[in-house]
Order: structure tokens, then sequence, then C-alpha cells
């Protein structure tokens, strides 16, 4: 199994020439819908079929046996992930330079953005490095006076939050529906408390997915590209 994960042109490309399955960050309607239809798109010209290659956005998900209760813990959750210094380090990775001094329950620092090259955020942050630091702080300032948001607020806001939240029947509708739309071929998950995050998830949507058809009560095969139900190698 190959797994790829590329966001640009030429990671496409790659995945689309060699993959068996893309994990990608887009996996709302929208961004999935177009995200797939560009990737399973540039598949035939490899001469592979649209189902050789799975695309399997992340999603991070928050139960409740509520919607609303979902939706109350799912803010407790956002909070304990961005500690302050948390924060700080994601408001770095804009601001190009070292905010260590500045207090995340406080406001947003007066200074602005270094521009150029990002010698404060490496890797795997630079796939959500915005193009334009000083055109963000403009746009997260202004938000932060309208809210009344200190750095840490801001980050909680700003940053990413979970892709599915609700009850075990509003989560298993969601996904379902995004993957009868085509944004995806699936998910994988990604739960915020490991090992053991998943277990409700198993106990409480799977099988409710399972009710709608859309996931195997048995495994038909014994490998993970069986599992997948992508074409065997030979
Ligand atoms: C959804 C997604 C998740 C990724 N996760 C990681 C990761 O956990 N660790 C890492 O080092 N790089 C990660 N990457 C970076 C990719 O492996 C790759 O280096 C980067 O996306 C460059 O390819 P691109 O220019 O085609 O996007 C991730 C990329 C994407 C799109």
């Amino acid at each position: 199994m190959i797994f790829q994960a590329g966001d640009s042109d030429e990671g496409r490309e790659f995945a689309a020439a060699t993959a068996d399955a893309i994990f990608s960050r887009h996996g709302t309607l929208e961004a999935g819908q177009a995200f797939y239809a560009d990737v399973k798109g540039r598949l035939a010209k490899y001469g592979r079929g649209r189902d050789s290659l799975k695309v399997l956005p992340a999603a991070t998900f928050v139960l409740g046996d509520t919607d609303a209760e979902a939706r109350e813990h799912a803010a407790h959750v956002r909070r304990r992930q961005v500690s302050g210094q948390t924060a700080i380090k994601l408001l770095e990775q804009v601001w190009n330079r070292d905010l260590s001094a500045h207090d995340p329950d406080g406001p947003l620092p007066d200074v602005d953005p270094v521009a150029g090259e990002n010698t404060v955020a490496k890797g795997r942050a630079s796939v959500r490095m915005t193009r334009d630091p000083l055109d963000q702080a403009r746009k997260w300032r202004q938000l932060a006076a309208e809210k009344n948001l200190s750095i840490r607020d801001l980050m909680i806001e700003v940053s990413a939050r979970q892709t599915f939240v609700g009850s075990p029947r509003t989560v298993a509708d969601s996904i379902n529906d995004l993957v009868q739309r085509d944004a995806g071929d699936g998910f994988i998950l990604v739960p915020h408390i490991t090992p053991g995050g998943l277990d409700t998830f198993a106990d409480t949507v799977v099988p409710l997915l399972q009710e709608r058809g859309v996931f195997r009560t048995e495994y038909t095969g014994t490998t993970l590209r069986d599992h997948l139900g992508l074409p065997s190698l030979s």
C-alpha cells in the first residue's frame, strides 16, 4: 500500500501516478469535492481507473449523547488543545519571529510579521502557512478587536476545529453524505485522545453506518488493500 500526502499540483500528480491512497486535509463538502474531482481526474492519463486511488481526508470528531452536548464538549477540547504556549507557537508560524515574551492571554503583538522566508516554522507547518503574513496579521487584528479576543482566544477561533461534532446519528449522517457526494472515499479518523479515542466511534457511529449499508459488517479479505476495496495487484 502506498499512502501519499501532498497538496501541491506536483504532489497531486505524484499521487495520481503512484499512490493507492491520498491523505488530504480537505474534508468539508466543497473543498473535499474539488480535491476529489481534481485528483480522480488525473488518473486516466496513467491508465488507472477511478477506484485505484482512494481519497481519504483527515477527520477529527467529538461525540455526545446530543448535538448540544457534543458542541459543548468540542469547545472544551479545543481549549485544552490550544494551551497558551501552543497559541504563541501557532502565532509565530505567521509572525515569523520569536513571540515567547508575549502573554497568550493578552492582545496580539504590536509589531508586524517578518516578511520573506519563514525561518520559525519548518516542515509540516508549511502545509498551512499563509502566503501573505502581513495581510493575515491585519485580518486577525481586526477579528481580535471585533470580538475582544486574546492571542489564545484568537488561535482557538482560527485554527482547525473538529470535522464532525454531534450525536452518533448526526456524525454518521454527515460522513455518509460527504462520501455519497464525492467529497472523499472515506475518512482517516484522527481522535483527540489516543489510543482509546476511537472506541466510542467504533461502538456508536460504525453500527449506524453499517445499518445504512455503507460500512462492512465483516471483512471480505485479509489485507489492508482488500479492506480499502482497492484492486488487487496481480
Ligand atoms: C494532509 C497532509 C498531512 C501531512 N502530514 C504530515 C506529517 O504528519 N508529517 C510530515 O512531515 N509531513 C506531513 N505532510 C507533508 C507532506 O508529506 C509533504 O511533504 C508536503 O505536503 C509536500 O508536498 P506538497 O507540496 O505536494 O503538498 C502532510 C501533508 C498533507 C497534505
